[in-house]
């Protein structure tokens, strides 16, 4: 069916209403730890969307740019994979250049942007909404890491996810294997996923690629202490921590942490938090995977892979998946 004229152009905005984040609490509790530990969905302030995107571009943080080539290139081959009249939903905004690359090859029936960030959702779609006017929009906001409803849908839609940029690389094993099963049941039997994940490789590569030569990285990881400074009213001084980012073998992921370079005290929020020398916060993982790796996560959560595409350094891949296992 056709959007109605009315609708051309215009976004449906469906709100879930995900209870917010309590970025203090969640800092105090984070900070109380025996090994402290702060979630990297915090690193996400205005500074530190700009410093991400800033990211992207350094020569050593390949992930963007591979994906976004395989996208390019592979775009009719992905289309003709996940087939036509279908619904995308994406798990995510849809704010990137990696959306309209697919939005174009495959002309769905409609486009369905799923985040929890309510206004970065309005304002993505309504850019998205102005550039591809026979599109049908539905954006709902909606917490997709937890378990989730998509609002219903004419039945006979099939429905595909789109989960891009390696994000799934930040969920541990069973957290990852969760969200994917939570979309498996959004897409349904005869649903699909595309699903962007970075490769194991050369351990060099890996690390370089957390420690970039501008030093972009660190101040990214940095800006989580001033974010707290400014909207928790915290007292860390960020020139006594280091940014240190590696690969755990064992874990098969990237880990970044920030090291406090002396014995310090910090308060937040009235709490003060002791320091050993070369003691770390725990920021963020980013895990990397093997196809065999993938494959177990894959199947464990429902889904059959049925075709990769790699860029020409291999280093990254888009893979689609269906529901149901062999
Ligand atoms: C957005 C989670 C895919 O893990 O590579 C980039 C975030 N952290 N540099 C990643 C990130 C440090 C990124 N993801």
């Amino acid at each position: 069916m056709m959007p109605s004229d009315a609708r051309r152009g215009r976004v449906d905005f469906i709100d879930l209403a995900p209870p917010p984040a309590d970025f203090g609490r969640e800092v105090t509790a984070g900070l109380s730890r025996p090994a402290k530990a702060l979630s990297p969905k915090f690193f996400y302030d205005a500074e530190g969307c700009r410093l991400f995107e800033a990211i992207c571009e350094v020569p050593e943080y390949y992930l963007t740019r591979a994906e976004t080539e395989i996208l390019a290139r592979r775009a009719c081959e992905i289309a003709e994979t996940l087939g036509r009249d279908l619904v995308l939903i994406e798990l995510g905004s849809g704010s990137s250049r990696k959306t309209r690359l697919l939005l174009n090859a495959l002309r769905p029936h409609m486009y369905m942007p799923l985040d929890i960030a309510r206004d970065h959702l309005a304002i993505s779609a309504a850019s998205l909404a102005a550039e591809y006017p026979w599109l049908e929009i539905r954006a709902v906001c909606v917490d997709y890491s937890q378990a989730f409803t998509l609002p219903p849908l004419q039945s006979y839609a099939r429905k595909v996810a789109f989960f891009p940029g390696s994000s799934i690389g930040n969920f541990d094993p069973d957290s990852a294997v969760a969200l994917l099963r939570g979309v498996r049941d959004a897409v349904g039997r005869d649903g699909g996923l595309l699903i962007g994940f970075d490769l194991k490789k050369e351990v060099e590569i890996l690390q370089r690629a957390y420690n970039d030569g501008q030093g972009l990285t660190a101040d990214f990881n940095l800006n989580l202490l001033r974010r707290i400074n400014r909207e928790l009213g915290g007292d860390f001084n960020v020139e006594n921590f280091r940014h240190h980012a590696f690969f755990n073998e064992q874990r098969g992921r990237i880990e970044m942490h920030l090291v406090s370079a002396l014995p310090q005290s910090v308060e937040v929020g009235g709490q003060h938090f002791h320091f050993d020398e070369g003691e770390s916060i725990h920021t963020e993982n980013s895990y990397k995977y093997s196809l065999e790796d993938f494959r177990a996560m894959a199947v464990a959560a429902g889904f059959t892979p049925v075709r990769n595409w790699f860029d020409t350094a291999r280093r990254f891949c888009v893979q689609y998946l269906v529901s149901g296992t062999e």
